[in-house]
């Protein structure tokens, strides 16, 4: 079989790269759903169709296991899928099939606790010293996925989460390095207001914004710890991998791109962050 990387755009390849420097032998299919990008302004019951839409095509050509490389599905299409509809395609494809996201490792990542561990709610007032700044869509803020989950683990820890209307847009577009910093400027700038002062650390919460991390660490206070969820999300995989073996990620080292939207060469942007043209093909 091969591992699906799904997005809905170039994003995602923030993971896939890190996913194929880790697992160098697997096979991987990345699907990006560019004919309906951008998904983080959009309304859930969509997100839910297209994600969906996206799992099907990727099991289709083989994969059993899912990744969800974009923070607006996992907050948003992940647990309804799990729960409504996956139990139903095992039993139609009659082999193990899973589709998994990428909070939960990040969560993991930002709070140093492993998924399971919620604290136990105390009375007392815990003092928030440590404060992360959450960039994402509107749809990931809105879900306050990052908020919630975070606060049942790390009482100490303040979250402030900063939606970024049009950047996944505008980083799916092509758009240059001035016009993304300015927009990123003030996403920075907006949250640093709202905090009262710079945040100690920071999650880029959306996949697209990886592609572009040099743009947030030149307009964040310099040497802001990024907590890196393509690193979060390989370690998470091999765990997975390690405790459920019959997901078998293959051996030849097989990479398929596909999109849903117009074939052939990715724009500069992607090139840059992949380190070489990057050509996907029709899904
Ligand atoms: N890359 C995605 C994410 O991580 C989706 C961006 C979008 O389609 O709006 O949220």
């Amino acid at each position: 079989m091969a591992i699906g990387v799904f997005d809905s755009g170039i994003g995602g390849l923030s993971v896939h790269r890190r996913l194929v420097e880790r697992f160098a032998r697997a096979d991987f299919v990345y699907l990006a759903d560019q004919a309906n990008t951008p998904y983080g302004g959009r309304p859930g019951e969509e997100i839910v169709a297209l994600t969906r839409a996206g799992c099907e095509r990727l099991f289709a050509e083989g994969c059993d296991l899912v990744i969800l490389a974009c923070n607006t599905a996992s907050a948003i299409a992940l647990r309804r899928l799990q729960q409504t509809w996956l139990p139903d395609i095992r039993a139609t494809r009659g082999r193990p099939t899973n589709v998994v996201g990428i909070i939960v490792p990040t969560i993991e990542a930002a709070t140093g606790l492993p998924w399971e561990h919620e604290a136990e709610r105390r009375g007392d007032k815990v003092e928030k010293l440590d404060v992360l700044a959450v960039f994402a869509t509107p749809a990931t803020a809105a879900s306050r996925v990052y908020e919630i989950e975070i606060d049942k683990r790390r009482q100490d820890v303040a979250v402030f989460v900063e939606a970024c209307p049009d950047l996944a847009a505008r980083i799916e577009a092509g758009a240059g390095r001035g016009e993304l910093a300015a927009l990123v400027a003030g996403h920075v700038a907006a949250v640093t207001r709202r905090i009262g002062r710079a945040p100690d650390r920071a999650i880029l919460g959306c996949t697209h914004y990886e592609i572009i991390s040099d743009v947030f660490r030149a307009a964040l206070r310099p040497g802001t710890p990024l907590v890196h969820q393509p690193d979060a999300t390989a370690e998470a995989l091999a765990s997975y991998l390690e405790r459920r073996p019959e997901y078998d990620p293959g051996q030849d080292g097989r990479r398929v791109f596909l999109t849903t939207g117009e074939a052939g060469l990715q724009h500069t942007l992607a090139a840059e962050f992949w380190g070489g043209p990057l050509r996907f093909d029709p899904a």
